[in-house]
């Protein structure tokens, strides 16, 4: 594990889902600077406001020079998803190239990828050897994702080499909380009476992890990296299906949810987690705790009142 204390860590991707929970409790402990573009300048406003440093950078064309130069730790949590070819592949392959080419200084550097990188294979168990393919492109409004996360993991170990910098790519499974997640889109569609796709070949399998246990693990992934790349899956040690996490929250918050078996949906992803468990710890979280939190902060009204 790396103390971060009183060190300065670049936050990647700030403004989105899983970074800005993060960037804000390592701001705890650490001096953080937030970068992204901050499409949205509230965004900022918020980050600023928790005593992040925000620097506007563009990874598409590779305009990264707002980062210092002397970060100690650099975490990379940015994606783009504009579903273009061209666009996607040189923001996220050609932008981390750029990223850690400027920041070459720094003590250890983390990729963010996902276990999206993995054949669709049903119930398979995937370690990190396990086979890739283009898991997302079932989905087309996501259909560079999966290629997108591929080809940059390779750009990743490239520059890791290149320039000596330590470095960890966490494949993370599905990321909730507070700040919402794939189980909070599927909270809402529960809400407008939407029935919820999953696949034909039931049950879809993950590895939910709340961001409370995403953040706990930075300084264990960050002491894991090394100059040829630590690769880890990165999920919630339990195993859970979306028909579980929706019934579960259905259960709770008394809702009804309708399942819409479909081969147009994404696959389980099931990951082998020893690795990350041998280097790093397990998550701490018990997801059903977790999620009955999330449902508490997003929409306090559908609990039962405990008063
Ligand atoms: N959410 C999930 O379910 C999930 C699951 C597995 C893995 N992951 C991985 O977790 C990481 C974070 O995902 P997320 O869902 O939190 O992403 P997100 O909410 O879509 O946020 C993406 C971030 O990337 C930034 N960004 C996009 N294009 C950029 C560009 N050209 N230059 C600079 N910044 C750019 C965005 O900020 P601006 O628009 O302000 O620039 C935003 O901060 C990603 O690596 C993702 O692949 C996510």
């Amino acid at each position: 594990m790396v103390d971060l204390h009183g060190k300065k860590v670049v936050v990647v991707g700030v403004t989105g889902q899983v970074a800005t929970p993060l960037a804000i409790t390592l701001s705890e402990t650490a001096s953080v600077i937030g970068a992204a573009r901050f499409s949205s300048p509230s965004h900022r406003d918020h980050l600023e406001a928790e005593g992040i440093e925000c620097v506007t950078i563009d990874l598409e064309n590779g305009d990264v020079g707002n980062i210092p130069r002397d970060a100690d730790y650099i975490l990379n949590f940015a994606v783009a998803k504009t579903n273009d070819w061209t666009r996607d592949l040189d923001s996220n392959v050609g932008g981390v190239l750029s990223l850690m080419e400027h920041c070459e200084n720094a003590s250890a550097f983390l990729q963010c990828s996902s276990t999206a990188v993995y054949k669709a294979m049903g119930h398979h168990v995937f370690d990190e050897d396990g086979p890739l393919g283009d898991n997302h492109g079932v989905w087309e409004f996501l259909r560079t994702y999966s290629t997108s996360k591929i080809a940059t993991e390779a750009a990743v170990r490239w520059a890791a080499r290149r320039f000596e910098i330590p470095t960890t790519i966490a494949r993370l499974s599905v990321p909730y909380g507070k700040n919402g997640g794939w189980p909070a889109i599927h909270l809402e569609m529960m809400l407008n009476g939407s029935p919820i796709p999953v696949h034909v070949d039931a049950p879809s399998t993950y590895h939910p992890i709340h961001e409370d246990d995403i953040a706990r693990m930075i300084p264990g992934l960050l002491g894991a990296a090394s100059i040829s790349t630590t690769t880890l899956n990165w999920g919630g040690a339990t195993p859970v299906s979306v028909e579980e996490w929706c019934s579960y929250m259905g259960d709770l918050c008394g809702l009804g949810v309708e399942f819409a078996p479909t081969e147009h949906t994404i696959d389980s992803v099931m990951v082998d987690l020893s690795r990350l468990h041998e280097v790093v710890g397990e998550t701490s979280v018990p997801w059903r705790e977790g999620m009955r939190e999330m449902v508490a902060a997003r929409h306090p009204e559908l609990l039962p009142s405990t008063s």
